[in-house]
This record gives C-alpha cells, sequence and structure tokens, in this order.
C-alpha cells in the first residue's frame, strides 16, 4: 500500500499555482532587453534602492492605503523582503547593550525570534498578549513601565552615526492578518499603540507584509478590495499630533512598515520595502551591507518595476489571488467547523467582515496538549501542524500557547486540506477517547523543510 500523502499545513508559502510566473518573465525580458533598464540593474544600486521602484512603490501604495497625503520615494527603502528588512533595522536603529528589550505581540511570527537573537537580543525578548483586537495595551504599558523601572541606564556599544538612532524599545508586531493569530488591530487600538512608543522612545515594527490579502469573511460578498482595511501605523505616526516630523521631535518616528512581495508574487524575489519618516528610510540605507553591496536585490527591482507600474501586479492581486485565498480560507474554514469544531475545537478570534492572510488559529480542548498532538499528526496520520509553543516569546513563558495549532490555507490544494483536517479530526477523536496512537501507515519519509 502507498503511503498516504504527507499534507503541510505548516508551511506559509504561496501556493505555486498562484506564482505569476509568466509576467514576471515578460518583465524580465523586458528589463533585461533594455540597456536603460538592464545596466543599472546589473550594476551596484544606490543604497536606498532602485529608484524608478521606490518612485513606482510611492504610488501605487498611495492608492491602496490612501494616507492624507501622497507617499513620497523619500519615504521609501528597497530591501530584500521583510526578514532582510528586519536585520538591517537592527543594525542601524538598536544597540544591544542600549536598547532595553524587544516586545512582541504574543503569539508571534517565529522566524523573526533569530534575526532579534543573532542582533543581540536573547534574553531581551518579552511577550504582551493579545486580546481578539491583536496586541494588550494595557499590558504593553505595564512591561514598557517595568522594563524603564528594572533596567539600568547603559552607554551605547555601537558608535553615534548622523543617520540613525538607538531607541530605547523595539515592538514587533503583525498588525493586519497577523501570523500565526490571523487577527487584527482596529484603528483605536494603532492609534494607541503609537502614542505609546513616543512616549518611550520605542520604534514599532509593523510587519505588514499580509494587507493586500484581504476579503470578505462573507462568500456572497464579491471579492477584489482594492483598498486597506486601516491606515498603517506608519501612517498614524506620519500624521497623528504633528506626525513623526513635527516640532521638537528628531524626525526618524516611531514606526516603520515592512513590506514584501513574497506573499503577493513570490518570495524567490526577495524584493521589499521599508518605509517611514525620511530620515528614518534614510537610514534603513545606510546600513553598512547596503553601503558595501548597494541595495538588495537591485536587479529583480527592476522587474518588480515593471510588474507594479503596469498594473500587473494588482491586477494579479485583486482578480486572481483575492478571490483564489479567499476561496481556500473558505474550504478551510469549513472543513474545520465540520469536522473540529464537534470536537471542542475554537476559532478564538472574532470573525470580522474582512478576513485575510494565510492562517488560522485554533484552540483545541483544554485536555490536549497541542505539542503532543502535533507530533502525533504528523507520526500517525501524516499531517503537519504548526503547535502553538513554537509561536512563544524565547525566554518569556508569561505567555503559553499549550492548546493552540495554526493551519495554513496557502500552500496545500483545497482537496488536501480537506483531507488534512478530517486526518486531524481522527487524531483528535483518538486523544479525547485516551486512545493510543491511530495509523494511517508508519512514517518513513520526512518533509523536508516545514516552513
Ligand atoms: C509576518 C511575516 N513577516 C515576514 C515574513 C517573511 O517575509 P519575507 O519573505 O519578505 O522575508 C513572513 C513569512 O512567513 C511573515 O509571515
Amino acid at each position: 500500500m502507498a503511503a498516504a500523502e504527507f499534507i503541510n499545513l505548516v508551511r506559509g508559502w504561496p501556493s505555486t499555482t498562484l506564482l505569476p510566473t509568466e509576467h514576471l518573465s515578460r518583465a524580465a525580458q523586458k528589463a533585461l532587453a533594455d540597456p536603460s533598464i538592464a545596466f543599472p540593474g546589473m550594476l551596484y544600486g544606490p543604497d536606498e534602492g532602485y529608484c524608478p521602484l521606490r518612485e513606482t512603490l510611492g504610488l501605487w501604495l498611495t492608492s491602496f492605503y490612501r494616507p492624507e497625503k501622497p507617499i513620497s520615494k523619500e519615504r521609501i527603502t528597497i530591501t530584500g523582503g521583510a526578514s532582510q528588512n528586519l536585520g538591517c533595522l537592527l543594525q542601524v536603529f538598536t544597540d544591544p547593550a542600549y536598547t532595553r528589550d524587544v516586545l512582541f505581540a504574543a503569539p508571534a511570527y517565529m522566524l523573526a525570534f533569530r534575526i532579534f537573537e543573532d542582533n543581540g537580543f536573547a534574553g531581551k525578548m518579552k511577550a504582551v498578549p493579545e486580546d481578539d483586537d491583536g496586541m494588550d495595551m494595557c499590558a504593553l504599558r505595564k512591561v514598557l513601565e517595568e522594563s524603564e523601572r528594572r533596567t539600568p541606564e547603559q552607554q551605547l556599544s555601537k558608535p553615534s552615526r548622523p543617520y540613525s538612532k538607538y531607541y530605547r524599545h523595539v515592538i514587533y508586531c503583525v498588525p493586519t492578518f497577523s501570523n500565526p493569530s490571523s487577527r487584527s488591530m482596529p484603528l483605536e487600538r494603532r492609534i494607541e499603540l503609537v502614542k505609546l512608543a513616543r512616549e518611550f522612545d520605542a520604534l514599532v515594527v509593523s510587519d505588514d507584509v499580509y494587507d493586500f490579502l484581504q476579503w470578505p469573511s462573507d462568500s456572497n460578498i464579491p471579492t477584489g478590495i482594492t483598498k486597506a482595511l486601516w491606515p498603517r501605523i506608519v501612517d498614524i505616526d506620519r500624521f497623528l499630533d504633528g506626525g513623526a516630523e513635527r516640532s521638537g521631535a528628531d524626525g526618524f518616528g516611531n514606526a516603520t512598515s515592512s513590506g514584501s512581495f513574497s506573499k503577493i508574487c513570490g518570495p524567490g524575489i526577495r524584493v521589499g520595502w521599508s518605509e517611514g519618516s525620511a530620515k528614518f528610510a534614510y537610514g534603513v540605507s545606510q546600513a553598512g551591507t547596503s553601503c558595501s553591496g548597494g541595495a538588495p536585490s537591485q536587479l529583480t527591482s527592476t522587474y518588480m518595476n515593471i510588474l507594479v507600474k503596469e498594473g500587473t501586479l494588482s491586477t494579479h492581486i485583486f482578480e486572481i489571488l483575492q478571490p483564489a485565498y479567499a476561496a481556500r480560507y473558505k474550504t478551510l474554514m469549513s472543513a474545520i467547523e465540520r469536522y473540529l469544531c464537534p470536537l471542542g475545537v475554537k476559532l478564538p478570534q472574532s470573525r470580522r467582515n474582512v478576513v485575510g492572510g494565510y492562517f488560522l488559529w485554533l484552540t483545541l480542548p483544554n485536555s490536549i496538549n497541542a505539542d503532543s498532538f502535533a507530533e502525533r499528526c504528523q507520526s500517525e496520520a501524516r499531517v503537519i501542524v504548526a503547535p502553538g509553543s513554537i509561536f512563544e516569546i524565547p525566554g518569556d513563558s508569561s505567555v503559553k500557547f499549550d492548546h493552540s495549532i495554526r493551519l495554513t490555507f496557502s500552500w496545500v490544494d483545497k482537496d488536501l486540506m480537506v483531507e488534512g483536517v478530517k486526518r486531524i479530526s481522527g487524531v483528535l477523536e483518538s486523544c479525547l477517547r485516551g486512545e493510543g496512537p491511530i495509523a494511517i501507515r508508519k512514517q518513513d519519509d520526512k518533509d523536508e523543510k516545514p516552513f
């Protein structure tokens, strides 16, 4: 008997069926055939990144986020994606001797932890719990106050530089369709967050990589939402009470938005953008690696400029991705409601009119430990699910997710998703009955990289 197919409900990658390879191929040919694009594309680029893409992004982001004033290229630095950008931000704007801590909305995107550790923040990462509206602001204030009380003033270990400043705290969050909880922060919460960041000299790093992937939760309402649901935190910081560049402020601001083409085009493209005040965006571009190597992803930036400028990417997002992910979301949701909810599984996030992202966050019955449950799903049912513990903040056990799991609807096809949920329900039934392992077939291979 052939082994049942492994079903990976962990991997937060776009389905290969949704990659716009033909569009990209056409854009690449166009860029490479034109020396005025190809030569700058193939040489070292300016530190801030490929200028035409910065301009195009300014217009494109303005049309999606609709801030009070247009977004100029001076606010944007091109990055190698949100992960690479996070590394740069920490190199330029934090000093682990001086910056007291990093505060995460918990549960948090687990692959960010190592980026913080690599930049000297091991042991300085703290959890701030979420409620249905994302990061809890009372808890955040408490953690910040506690940190200010407890941590002695430290000298800088890095040189001071004219293009940067070192913040006292970093607050990391995914405020829209979060990974992993899929929660979103409403406007009032975003405003509170900016006010707190200003009060405590914190930098809010807002990972805005899922903002474009949104659709009505009611599948009878058509998809194709071309305007962002909420202003980004960086937009609020730009305009609130005189904005980041108000008189008396240092002009760097207290928030930055990290955008990426990974989820809306393809992660292999490795192009993203960092937005903040003009002073902040310039600082990002001054990371040593960019000054030596030029902005990352210079050649692929020329391709992305064509795709965005010609409107191809917008069409792909609004006409292909949104309906496709909406259908996938609906399939996974229906399977969960049908096979898991009757067994006591809960979807903690209250259902909003508009939902999005790549993930669903589930709570198992209290008697079920998510780590051993995930292990049993993998070894007995050949389904890979992410247990809540991997999204806990390393070194801070104050916020635990012993009974949570995350499922992804972006990667596997709909039939497999349903099959995966059925298999999960089989394991759950067996756990609830207190039985030992169920056997679909003994595991004899491993999925190479689950995330
Ligand atoms: C919240 C979040 N940030 C960043 C990334 C990675 O983004 P990039 O590919 O642009 O580095 C992911 C990918 O899963 C993510 O979920």
